[in-house]
């Protein structure tokens, strides 16, 4: 077998399992999931309909690069929505099964292994595929912190000089999860600076990059700052985007990537061998998603909405502030994150994650510690009466 599957670490939903393995909370209180970044509103009738609409498809072997229709969708939707001119959908632009297999495959596709001493690096916290992907790609992962001290903000002086010379890959969230940061113009030219200087490759995963609080202020995705910047090629950048969020299907299993067309190339070539095309039905709902903005808007009402009624509530006891962007409370506990959702699950029946699941120790720090990470994905209703509960439960400690 692969040895460096033994170098993965446990999912946090496995390690919160065995935390609460054995406690009985209170059976009056029925239990509030806001553990797994899962949406839960609802999926729009049009997409479900054109899912059905094109089950003949099914009869057919989709191809790697997917339908023209398809590709021209996003590569259309990505110049509305970030105001750049429409990449070349041949090109620059490839469907994949949703952002985790992607964020994961690119690293396989980057890496170049037969150097020896491979880093490729990360938040942290972080979304852990992007770990897992460093690992089997035969890859050490390097981690950049993101601190509450430092606003959540990535602070590209802390890596040294001899890590950044062997930095092969950088993965970037944007709209952060779980910190909800955006990063702004001046991070992203400071970062691409740093990748012309060092030879890496930029992974910017922006499957929040739908979810936002303020209409007239949409977070900025790196193509965009590429173009601002005068990087008009595109070079040496993937990003990766998702309906999985933006439109409600996370069983649906569609994103894509966009950027540099080398890259993209191999990445393709690399894709083909993979085998993992599209399915047919897929590809069409998933370009009628991608054509409609109506209930993009509507689901970001409802967050908002959360966001308004439970934030004040849950800030009263624990540090936390309305994120940037995606659907995140990234709140500090005033006892350890481990003992706050354990006891929380307990008493309250509410699961949250505990941070320092989503976290490494890098720098003498655990920067997830003290921390727990509340998704506002369940019902108005529902969040609300969760963050009643945390409210009682933070009045006994
Ligand atoms: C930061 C981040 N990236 C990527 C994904 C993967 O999403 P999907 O594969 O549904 O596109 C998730 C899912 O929760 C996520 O939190």
């Amino acid at each position: 077998m692969n040895p460096d599957l033994d170098r993965l670490h446990p999912y946090p939903f496995e390690k919160l399992r065995q935390l609460f393995r054995g406690i009985q909370p209170p059976a009056g209180l029925r239990e509030i999931r806001l553990s797994i970044g899962e949406p839960q509103h609802d999926t729009p009738a049009f997409i479900r309909d054109a899912l059905s609409a094109h089950l003949q498809g099914l009869a057919n072997y989709p191809t790697t690069s997917g339908s023209d229709a398809l590709r021209e969708a996003i590569a259309g939707w990505l110049a509305r929505r970030y105001g750049i001119p429409a990449p070349d959908a041949v090109n620059q632009v490839l469907p994949v099964n949703g952002s985790r297999e992607a964020l994961f495959a690119f690293a396989q596709c980057v890496v170049d292994r037969s150097r020896g001493d491979a880093l490729v690096l990360s938040p942290n916290p972080f979304y852990q595929i992007y770990e897992g992907a460093a690992l089997l790609a035969g890859a050490q992962p390097a981690f950049l912190n993101h601190l509450p001290e430092k606003g959540f903000r990535s602070d590209f002086d802390a890596i040294s000089e001899s890590v950044w010379k062997r930095i092969q890959l950088a993965y970037v969230c944007s709209p952060d999860n779980p910190t909800g940061k955006v990063l702004g113009l001046e991070e992203w030219q400071r970062l691409f600076a740093l990748a012309d200087r060092y030879g890496f490759v930029i992974a910017s995963d922006e499957c929040y990059s739908e979810i936002y609080c303020d209409e007239a202020a949409p977070p900025l995705g790196v193509l965009q700052a590429a173009r601002a910047l005068g990087r008009d090629d595109y070079r040496g950048i993937v990003m990766f985007s998702s309906l999985s969020k933006r439109s409600n299907v996370p069983g649906l299993r569609s994103g894509f990537v966009a950027g540099d067309a080398d890259i993209l190339k191999k990445f393709w070539l690399y894709r083909t061998y993979q085998g993992c095309a599209m399915s047919p039905p897929v590809q069409h709902a998933s370009a009628a998603a991608w054509n409609d903005e109506t209930h993009v808007r509507e689901n970001r009402r409802l967050y908002r909405e959360k966001f308004d009624a439970v934030t004040p509530l849950v800030a009263a006891h624990l540090g936390t502030a309305r994120p940037d962007a995606g659907f995140y409370l990234w709140a500090r506990t005033p006892i350890t994150d481990t003992e706050f959702a354990l006891g929380l699950q307990r008493e309250y029946n509410v699961t949250v994650l505990p941070g320092s699941y989503l976290a490494r120790a890098a720098g003498g720090v655990n920067p997830g510690e003290h921390f727990v990470r509340i998704a506002l994905v369940a019902s108005l209703d529902e969040c609300l009466e969760a963050a009643r509960r945390i409210e009682a439960f933070c009045r006994k400690l």
